[in-house]
């Protein structure tokens, strides 16, 4: 996907549309794939880990950190849109554990730090190379540090076809097994809505 045409998108009516549509689409699509996320986090979360969100968005995934009641010693949200970001950075104001960085996740080589978590919810299909991002991206990870990862994936053809509408107005490319059997280090995987949401964990 053309980077240009995805952050377009993210700062249509500077992204105020995220929030109220974000539990729509996921109690349409992601319910049982971020019911994997939260017992990622409830397991791997505690107050000594660092966590590093990769597209935060808006940084609902933050708040349901805080939702699920689970601590961590530090939080730093990675995302290029400004308008996504601002949303982010104004729930979060006054929050010392918590830093949200504007940058291309796709050029991640100014950032030194590593991290005992990272996550990466709903935002690969936007990019290209999904591979190798996903690979590059282990090397941020500590040692026996955990990635996990919700993506999108090609469904089962009479979903992609009423989907493919949506797809293309969201600056998506869906992900393709042979792309997934790329990824390096995978323990765990999921699939489900037909196929289209698919979550990964990843062991370092
Ligand atoms: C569907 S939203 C997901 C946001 C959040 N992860 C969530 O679960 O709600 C996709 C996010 O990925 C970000 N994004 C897409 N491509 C990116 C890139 N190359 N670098 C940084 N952020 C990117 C967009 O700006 C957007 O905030």
């Amino acid at each position: 996907m053309d980077r240009n045409d995805v952050r377009k998108l993210y700062s249509i009516g500077n992204a105020k549309w995220y929030d109220p549509l974000r539990p729509v689409y996921s109690k349409l699509f992601l319910s049982k794939a971020e019911g994997d996320l939260a017992n990622f986090l409830k397991d791997n979360l505690d107050e000594s880990k660092t966590v590093l969100e990769l597209g935060c968005g808006t940084g609902v995934n933050l708040e349901k950190i805080y939702s699920l009641n689970l601590e961590f010693k530090k939080y730093l949200g990675l995302d290029f849109s400004p308008d996504m970001l601002k949303i982010a950075k104004n729930k979060f104001r006054n929050n010392s554990i918590v830093e949200f960085r504007e940058t291309d996740i796709t050029e991640l080589d100014d950032i030194k730090e590593q991290f005992d978590i990272i996550i990466c919810i709903i935002v690969i299909s936007h990019l290209q190379s999904r591979p190798d991002f996903v690979n590059k991206s282990q090397r941020l990870l500590n040692k026996n540090g955990n990635f996990f990862l919700i993506l999108h994936t090609k469904p089962e053809w009479y979903i992609n076809f009423w989907l493919s509408p949506f797809i293309w107005l969201s600056r998506m490319s869906l992900i393709s097994d042979d792309e997934i059997k790329k990824f390096e280090n995978i323990k765990v995987i999921n699939k489900y809505s037909g196929n289209l949401i698919t979550s990964i964990e990843i062991y370092r």
